[in-house]
């Protein structure tokens, strides 16, 4: 048997229903902020995460699904969805159309980490990227559409973070002041952050080693070391966030682990999904378009990982209706009245509902316990004495009422029954 590559998961039939559930609401969502889909490709240059995502993250490092194509371009399966998105903006000229682009999407993404509960290979992230505008409340909307979207899929108690870590100028002054403190520990770290203190320190924040994280314990706060623009924008941010009554915890400790962020950071995290509980990440990255090679053009935005919202649903006991039902489901007695269902059913579909009958010579019961499975509202058991009548006893499964139906009167008969 050839099972599927470590880290990437089948969605069956039996769960595509919440996806579908999921994936709804981020488009209702994103709808009501009046954001507008945007679809990259799977793959892009390699430079555009190299540039884009930086070069001192995890992501870059280690986790990248990159490879020689057959003409020798270094081709990359994105592991996140921002710096895709960044290279469209730029390359279609959207920072001359309309500002600000509220944009969202729904993606696979790719990274090559250690597979644990909530963290795949392969995921699935919805992500909003709103570009063009360097106004406070534009930070708190986009943190109020993640919470919108949190709540409309009836997820609670989650833990909103919040953070400011600074532009270019005030960021300097504290890489100083980290690189001064770590010098003191530098033994200490792992090999990979010793590598980073010169062109990143703050990179060592948010790595996931045991020592490091000791280490960066009682290392110093960004807060601190905030320019006055930088800080009058957190106040700002806060103070929208308090007008709306969201509910936030400051956390100076939230460096996040992508290079292009600036000025607000944010986190959603479920205390009880284990040790990947942030199921939303996002902030400020208003240097990434330039770094890419476009205008200066701010932006911010979230994603939200689809794999672990849903892990977050099952364990506090979301309940989502599967409503997939069959308006119709025709049971024939013999291989004689499986092509009058064969054709009712092809009616019925042309006429918009959903419509089912039997290719594995079931009997009546079995039929039934099937009907029953698949959520079909009526069910007309087809025999000769019915097509020799013209008419079929269509039983409502909700309560077992069976009416007598001429065939050429079936749309009639659903119609009247408010179908
Ligand atoms: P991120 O924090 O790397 O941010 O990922 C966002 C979310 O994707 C995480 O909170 C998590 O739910 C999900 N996620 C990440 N890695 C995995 C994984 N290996 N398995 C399962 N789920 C995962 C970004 O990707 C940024 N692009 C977010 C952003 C958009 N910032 C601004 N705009």
């Amino acid at each position: 048997m050839i099972n599927v590559p470590k880290g990437t998961k089948d969605v069956l039939p039996q769960d595509s229903y919440k996806w579908q559930f999921v994936e709804n609401t981020a488009r209702k969502t994103a709808r009501l902020f009046n954001a507008q889909e945007i679809r990259t490709p799977t793959f892009e240059h390699t430079e555009v995460f190299l540039r884009g995502v930086g070069e001192t993250t995890d992501i870059v490092n280690k986790e990248m699904y990159t490879f020689n194509d057959k003409g020798g371009r270094s081709i990359t399966l994105k592991p996140e969805g921002t710096a895709g998105v960044a290279r469209a903006f730029i390359e279609n000229g959207m920072s001359s159309m309309t500002l600000p682009s509220k944009l969202f999407y729904i993606t696979q993404c790719f990274r090559y980490e250690r597979p644990q509960a909530g963290r795949l290979r392969e995921f699935h992230q919805f992500g909003i990227e709103f570009l063009g505008s360097k106004s406070a409340g534009i930070d708190a909307e986009v943190i109020i559409l993640a919470k919108t979207f949190l709540d409309n899929l009836g997820i609670k108690n989650l833990t909103l973070y919040i953070n400011n870590i600074g532009c270019k100028e005030c960021r300097q002054k504290y890489a100083n002041a980290l690189r001064d403190y770590f010098a003191k520990y530098e033994d200490g770290l792992c090999e990979l952050c010793k590598s980073r203190l010169e062109k990143n320190p703050m990179r060592v924040l948010d790595c996931k080693n045991s020592d490091c994280k000791e280490i960066n314990k009682n290392a110093p706060e960004i807060l601190d070391y905030l320019c006055d623009d930088c800080s009058n924008h957190f106040k700002k941010v806060k103070e929208y966030l308090d007008v709306n009554g969201v509910e936030y915890k400051v956390d100076p400790r939230i460096v996040r682990g992508l290079d292009y962020y600036t000025k607000t950071v944010f986190e959603f995290v479920s205390e009880n999904i284990g040790a990947q509980g942030t199921v939303c990440g996002g902030g400020r990255y208003d240097g990434l378009i330039g770094q890419l090679g476009g205008n200066d053009v701010p932006g911010i935005g979230f994603a939200t990982g689809i794999e672990r919202l849903l892990m977050v649903m099952e364990n506090s006991g979301v309940e989502v209706k599967n409503d997939n039902e069959v308006t119709v489901y025709l049971a024939p007695m013999g291989e004689m009245e499986a092509k009058k269902c064969f054709e009712l059913c092809n009616v019925l579909r042309q006429n918009g509902y959903v419509a089912d009958t039997d290719y594995m010579g079931k009997s009546i019961k079995a039929q039934f316990k099937y009907a029953d499975k698949i959520n079909a509202k009526y069910v007309a058991v087809i025999g000769s004495s019915e097509i020799e009548n013209n008419s079929v006893k269509f039983k409502r499964m909700s309560d077992g009422v069976e009416t007598l139906v001429d065939f050429n009167k079936i749309l009639e008969f659903l119609k009247g029954e408010g179908l």
